[in-house]
């Protein structure tokens, strides 16, 4: 008899979770005016709202927080994590940062000036929250592919390199640097090739740009490159990181995915210039440049994250969890961007709950279903996070609208996999009684979907 798939870790330490009624979610629900950011952590049973920040850290990076170095300057732990830097991703330079955002923060501060361009596989709404504060544009140039779940492609997150071509030859003047987001996390946690990886660096160089790796999910990304593409199956996910990055200038990290800590993120990059002036804005934003707002403890952890997350065997167990629950979908029927991602589960909003209009967000809708029928919270990927068009101020509909959940790393069993299959599947089965979605009653201008307020269409 074959052996079938096991975790390749065990519990040390467990974190009760408590179950809710119906009555009590709905008027937790109602209170939080349906917005599932706004529900506290204590009414949620299953939380796939973000895998960020959200992981288990291992027993050897909770040891190395005894051994964090909380000198301001200089301290023992940025020298762990700037080691762990250049050995795994080859960069010589780098800065913490408290988190991805802040990176882009002091990164485009350099980088990003008004009226720029900056083509990337869908930029994460913190990256383009961060591009359009300066008064620029973010330019997808996502495969097309990429907006249609049905299809099942090995590298759905790649960049057209067609769109990128074209984009340069006629905007190049405009364009600071290309963006490289690994996984792309808005078009489903889909990976991007090694060859279209290749093929980007080679654009950039016949236009004299630099290439900047949104690296998030770097790691996920290398697994991808592994199991799905020609020559490198057998390679090491460490061998395949580091060719990855030979084609980057500058990488942006929220280390709260693939570096599995719950704080931290860090700039890296080979140019020292870059540095220099990064240095600038780190200490005014962040931190002195050798803590970056982070303390040294999880410096140190961080460092070893970064080193067990490029381990194949933990990627596996990881990325099979995701895919678990995408083949229970499989067997009810329930449509999600295919493949399954590297973190996350993203459900066709718009096929499940067709009778609901675009314009009261299916999504959001589902979303607040999900949390009703069994207290699983997800995220939602459309029309509320995709903003207004910030000079038109129309609502934007993208061709996308999605449920996400995003599996914590190393957190749940598939036991509470089965229980959010089951749960979707109730609301799946009830779906064409769903005919009314909300409306928003109060927004704010960028990254409205962390703090709107919706009610229910009447
Ligand atoms: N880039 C990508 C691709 C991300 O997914 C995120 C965060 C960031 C940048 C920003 O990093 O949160 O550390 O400031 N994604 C989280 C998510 C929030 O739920 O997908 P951050």
């Amino acid at each position: 008899m074959n052996l079938p798939f096991a975790e390749s870790f065990k519990i040390k330490m467990v974190e009760p979770i408590r179950r809710s009624t119906r009555e009590e979610r709905e008027k937790w629900m109602k209170d939080a005016n349906y917005n599932l950011f706004k529900l506290k952590s204590d009414y949620v049973f299953i939380d796939l709202l973000t895998d960020s920040g959200t992981g288990a850290m291992s027993d050897k990076q909770w040891s190395e927080l005894m051994l964090g170095d909380e000198s301001y300057a200089g301290a023992r732990s940025y020298y762990n994590m700037k080691e762990a830097i250049k050995t795994i991703l080859n960069f010589d330079y780098f800065l913490p940062t408290h988190q991805g955002r802040a990176a882009e923060n002091v990164l485009f501060s350099v980088l990003i000036k008004e009226g720029d361009i900056i083509p990337g596989n869908s930029h994460f709404d913190t990256t383009k929250g961060h591009i359009e504060f300066r008064k620029a544009i973010a330019l997808d140039v996502t495969i097309d592919e990429a907006k249609d779940t049905q299809i099942d492609l090995p590298f759905k997150g790649n960049h057209d390199l067609k769109k990128l071509e074209d984009a340069m030859a006629k905007h190049a003047d405009k364009v600071p640097f290309i963006l490289v987001t690994v996984t792309n996390n808005t078009a489903g946690g889909q990976p991007v090739s090694m060859e279209c990886i290749k093929g980007v660096r080679a654009i950039a160089d016949k236009y004299k740009k630099m290439v900047v790796f949104d690296s998030a999910r770097f790691a996920e990304n290398a697994y991808f490159i592994k199991t799905r593409e020609k020559g490198y199956e057998n390679k090491t996910i460490k061998e395949i990181v580091k060719e990855m990055y030979s084609y980057a200038d500058a990488m942006t990290m929220s280390a709260k995915k693939d570096a599995i800590v719950n704080m931290g993120g860090f700039i890296a990059t080979k140019h020292q210039d870059l540095f220099e002036k990064a240095c600038m804005f780190n200490i005014m934003f962040e931190g002195y440049i050798t803590y970056g707002g982070m303390s040294g403890r999880d410096m140190n952890a961080l460092a070893v994250g970064l080193d067990e997350g490029t381990e194949f065997e933990y990627l596996e167990t990881r990325i099979k969890q995701v895919e678990y629950l995408g083949k229970k979908l499989d067997e009810y029927g329930i449509p999600y961007q295919r493949p399954a991602g590297g973190h996350a589960i993203f459900i066709d909003a718009k096929k499940v709950l067709s009778n609901v209009p675009r314009e009261q967000f299916p999504a959001q809708t589902l979303g607040v279903e999900l949390y009703l029928e069994a207290g699983v919270r997800g995220v939602e990927i459309g029309a509320i996070l995709a903003d207004r068009d910030p000079v038109t101020r129309e609502n934007r509909f993208p061709e996308l609208e999605l449920l996400r959940l995003a599996i914590p790393r190393r957190t749940y069993t598939n036991n509470h996999m089965d229980l959010v299959a089951a749960a979707l599947k109730n609301v799946y089965d009830r779906r064409d009684a769903i005919t009314k979605g909300f409306t928003i009653v109060k927004e704010q201008p960028i990254m409205r979907h962390f703090t709107v307020d919706l009610e229910r269409v009447k």
